[in-house]
């Protein structure tokens, strides 16, 4: 069943998946600045304990799904040294900046391809990848169970999934105040930062409607990882969930 991400409410996948190319595209040039700005230095740091989270070794051939300007894969490439990287990601601006900061040496000297990949249909071949990253992707993927199943196909029995997303705080003061800078002031950044109110207004909206710790654990288990764990960050406001394919 598709979804349209900024509610949660069933609805053709069409809708968001037009919404996300529309944002993205716009916004790539500017994306890295706003994430720096908007998120007070918490966005580098969520960045380094997913990386450290990652069960990922020298060996390991890895992909990184809507990988966007390449954050995950940079982190990954300094901090595990893996064999090679694929960057993927459906909006191809994104990946242009990426393309750029490899060029400038950010990958340390790991290999790393790019490649324009809807998640929910993965152009590869079943068991190819040893790890599989994912952050602030899954969010935006109107079918999400698809997703979920496509990564679980592309990785060997034994490989891991790592995903950093937006979450759900448990104190009720915090999620009252994370409530309220998700609704006034993200848009407010995004319109100073990125002169583009209504993508970050999509942004609130889309996190609001984002399943929980708990949900997304279960939609994993049900997709057929196991191990399914997570650790929350600042208290909830992210999370960053683990999980194994079966040997
Ligand atoms: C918030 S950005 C995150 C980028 C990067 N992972 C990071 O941590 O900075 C979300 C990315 O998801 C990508 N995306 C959204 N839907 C996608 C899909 N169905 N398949 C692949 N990428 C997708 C967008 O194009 C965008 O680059």
């Amino acid at each position: 069943m598709s979804i349209d991400t900024a509610t949660g409410a069933e609805a053709p996948s069409e809708i968001s998946s037009a919404r996300v190319k529309l944002i993205f595209s716009h916004i790539a040039p500017k994306y890295e600045r706003f994430n720096a700005i908007s998120s007070f230095g918490t966005y580098k740091a969520w960045l380094h304990k997913m990386a450290k989270m990652a069960a990922i070794n020298s060996d390991a051939r890895v992909l990184d799904v809507a990988g966007g300007t390449g954050d995950v894969t940079f982190e990954i490439a300094r901090t595990k040294k893996p064999a090679h990287i694929m960057c993927t990601d459906l909006v191809p601006e994104m990946l242009e900046v990426a393309r750029k900061h490899f060029a400038d040496g950010r990958a340390d000297g790991v290999p790393v391809d790019f490649m324009v990949a809807d998640a929910q249909a993965l152009p590869f071949e079943d068991e190819q990848f040893d790890a599989v990253t994912v952050a602030y992707g899954i969010r935006n993927m109107p079918d999400r169970p698809l997703a979920l199943r496509e990564m679980l196909r592309v990785l060997k029995p034994g490989g891991s999934l790592t995903c950093l997303e937006f979450s759900t705080p448990k104190n009720a003061i915090w999620r009252s105040l994370y409530g309220f800078y998700l609704r006034h002031l993200i848009p407010f950044w995004g319109g100073l930062i990125a002169g583009e109110r209504e993508g970050f207004v999509y942004l609130g909206d889309s996190i609001r409607a984002f399943p929980d710790q708990q949900s997304l654990a279960k939609m994993m288990e049900d997709a057929g990882f196991k191990d399914v764990a997570w650790v929350n960050c600042t208290g909830g406001i992210a999370a960053v969930h683990t999980a194994y394919k079966p040997l």
